[in-house]
């Protein structure tokens, strides 16, 4: 899927979420930052806009994985024009099973990508491999507005307008009336809070984004080992 929508992928992700993205985004780089990572892995990194946000913003050297082949070629095009191919590299891998040794990165981080993984556990597991102990690890996430009547207008816009802008501009009649359900049928919060417990990782909590339309969890791989 990702493969047939990677042309027009940056444009609709900054059109439909009215560029709103780029501010989480951000908010994701700034509490990166405060870690001062050398070497950071950046997981399902699809067309490597938060990788190449992070390398603007200083000298980490940024691995990004994505088995999609179509997403990495557009964003090695984009790195090209930044002039950003020593500072980011990026791999067609799989999160689920990742090539790297253990204990090789100084922060990890995922944007709207761990939705998308078959086995979310798996996923989280063997991102903590490849962390340092001690590493934290990002993920930004879409979740689901609760107030009144946010909820209702969200619910509006994902199930109607979304999908038909998005089938309109891709082609792909599936991708965009996918992404609602599947962030509806997903985890937020303490149970993805009790997740990442649940595969090792402590000291995590998580913040919500823009009435609860999206989440940002920080967890960080502990010393302790987990069976
Ligand atoms: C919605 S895109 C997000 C891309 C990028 N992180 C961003 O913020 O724009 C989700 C990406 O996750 C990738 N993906 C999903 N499951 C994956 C997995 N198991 N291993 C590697 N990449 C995966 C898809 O190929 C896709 O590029």
């Amino acid at each position: 899927m990702f493969n047939s929508i990677a042309r027009n992928y940056d444009f609709l992700n900054h059109f439909l979420s009215f560029g709103i993205d780029i501010y989480w985004r951000k908010r994701l780089i700034a509490v990166l930052k405060r870690h001062k990572p050398k070497q950071v892995v950046d997981i399902a990194t699809g067309t490597a806009d938060l990788a190449i946000m992070a390398a603007k913003s200083s000298s980490m050297k940024i691995t990004g994985v994505d088995f999609s082949e179509k997403m990495i070629a557009a964003g090695r095009k984009k790195l090209v024009v930044r002039k950003l191919e020593n500072q980011v590299k990026l791999e067609i891998g799989d999160a689920e099973n990742l090539k790297h040794d253990d204990n090789m990165f100084d922060a990890g981080m995922v944007a709207f990508g761990i939705r998308n993984f078959e086995n979310l556990e798996k996923g989280l597991t063997e991102i903590r491999r490849v962390l340092k102990n001690g590493a934290p690890l990002f993920i930004l996430e879409f979740s689901q507005p609760t107030a009144f009547p946010v909820k209702q207008l969200y619910r509006f816009y994902s199930y109607y307008f979304l999908p038909f802008i998005g089938r309109f501009v891709s082609k792909h009649r599936r991708a965009y009336s996918y992404l609602p359900e599947s962030i509806t049928d997903f985890i937020s919060g303490e149970k993805m809070i009790g997740i990442l417990e649940g595969c090792g990782y402590s000291q995590c909590y998580y913040k919500t984004f823009t009435f609860g339309i999206a989440t940002l969890y920080v967890a960080h791989k502990n010393e302790k080992v987990w069976q």
